[in-house]
């Protein structure tokens, strides 16, 4: 196989750590504990389990084998692979979709570096329930300092990526990722030790199979796809950065499963931490912003140099789990503009940064002074979340099952996925068979229902 002159990944742990730092991020530390306090925790749990598995992993494999045949940006491998037809448009939907995802994760993002600071100042000490509740709303509608954060957290995602694949979103990735996962089982050991943290384990373990109901499924799906980087042309992208040997259905096996892992994790930290202070599962998106600095505070109040110290390692850790994922998104959108447009990858990535940014601002603003400025009845932070998570995400999802199930040459899909015949690959054929008919008919189902059309 001849060597390119495309940047790679420079190791086999690079691959594996930058793609699981695309997948780990607010996705599984603050939304996945959220839905599965509003699903009835493990009955959820395991409806998610089987949703990464037996389709997460798949249209990731499937992403990846994409990606690594045609060696370019998610909007161009299509043209590669069916050119002249209409595919180039999942790519270029990708493309925008990445902009827009980047346009208000961005926010949530720049929400963490306050809350580090918050902590570290212990400016959450004797704050009563009410107060944790205003504190949080005032600082959302500010309007300068979410915008200011949002910025910050823009600019650190700017220079990791102007520094390239191997210097930059590989060996960023290398230092952020093992991080992430010591302070995760800290902060879990902290948790599960705490007094009455019982029930939180309980409410995490022991399903409850009359709560698994249409909803639990479709939420399960949406989470699966959102928190795994799928339907978009992420895990695409850096595919078209990985190595030839690159084993692809075993990477996307550990990506998943390091992803599944967090969010577990992220739910051992969480729910146990809540129940022992007597705070209801199902507090909703707030649950990280609101319920959690005050379980801190009452956990640990009586430390306090124990609570501020936990509290800043939780903000850290979020920090740097929606880093390695807003890379991600950036990179999708400058690698796309830097090769279409023969751009240089700086500037291709200063325009992605800015367009970002300039969103970015107007997503913060409608959570405050704008909000009266309305998409469909919806803010525009929660219009581009509706918009991507629930309408691109989802149907990207499915043409890109579609598309390699159905249209793309299976001498290609079979020669990606086994390295041209040099790997076992004993599970082909139910790969292809979930490509082909299990993907497209469950995704349908979620896309249609979550658009309120059954
Ligand atoms: N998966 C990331 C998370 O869990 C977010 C993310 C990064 C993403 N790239 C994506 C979501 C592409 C959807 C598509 O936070």
């Amino acid at each position: 196989m001849a060597k390119n002159d495309r940047a790679n990944f420079g190791s086999k742990l690079g691959v594996i750590l930058a793609s699981a730092g695309s997948a780990v991020g607010l996705g599984n530390i603050w939304r996945f504990p959220y839905e599965t306090g509003n699903h009835g925790g493990a009955a959820f749990i395991l409806v998610y389990l089987g949703c990464v598995l037996f389709l997460g992993i798949p249209i990731m494999i499937a992403e990846f084998s994409i990606g690594r045949h045609s060696r370019a940006n998610t909007a161009r491998a299509y043209q590669i692979l069916a050119p002249g037809t209409p595919w180039r448009w999942v790519g270029r939907m990708g493309v925008l979709a990445g902009f827009l995802i980047l346009g208000y994760y961005s926010v949530v993002a720049g929400w963490t570096l306050e809350f580090i600071c918050e902590a570290a100042t212990n400016s959450f000490a004797g704050k009563s329930a009410t107060e944790f509740i205003s504190s949080f709303n005032g600082f959302v509608a500010n309007p300068w300092r979410p915008v200011l954060w949002m910025i910050a957290f823009m600019l650190a995602t700017h220079l990791i990526i102007v520094k390239g694949v191997e210097k930059g979103i590989e060996r960023s990735a290398k230092v952020m990722m093992p991080a992430l996962f010591i302070l995760l089982i800290i902060l879990a050991i902290c948790a599960v030790s705490l007094p009455g943290a019982g029930a939180g384990i309980e409410f995490l373990l022991k399903p409850d199979f009359s709560k698994v109901d249409g909803n639990v499924l479709l939420g399960a799906m949406g989470q699966a796809f959102f928190s795994l980087s799928l339907g978009m042309g992420c895990l695409c992208t850096y595919a078209s950065y990985f190595r030839n040997d690159t084993n692809l259905p075993r990477t996307a096996l550990n990506v998943g499963f390091i992803d599944t892992m967090v969010a577990i994790l992220a739910g051992f930290i969480i729910f146990p931490a809540a129940f022992s202070v007597g705070i209801e599962p199902d507090a909703g998106p707030s649950l990280l912003f609101i319920t959690l600095p005050n379980v801190f505070q009452q956990a640990f109040g009586s430390l306090p140099w124990l609570a501020v110290l936990l509290s800043v390692m939780f903000y850290v850790l979020l920090a740097l789990a929606a880093l390695t994922s807003t890379i991600s998104l950036h990179e999708v959108v400058t690698a796309y503009l830097h090769e279409e447009f023969n751009l240089s990858r700086s500037k291709a990535a200063r325009l992605v940064t800015l367009g970002c940014t300039i969103l970015g601002i107007f997503s913060s603003l409608s959570l405050g002074v704008g909000k009266e400025y309305t998409l469909f009845g919806m803010t525009l932070f929660d219009f581009f979340d509706f918009l991507t998570a629930k309408i691109m995400l989802p149907l990207g999802g499915l043409f890109i099952a579609v598309f390699t199930g159905w249209f793309l040459d299976k001498q290609i899909v079979w020669e990606e996925m086994s390295n041209r015949g040099t790997l076992k690959l004993p599970l082909y054929k139910a790969i292809i068979f979930i490509l082909k008919f299990v993907a497209p008919v469950a995704i349908g189902f979620i896309f249609v229902n979550e658009l309120g059309i059954i």
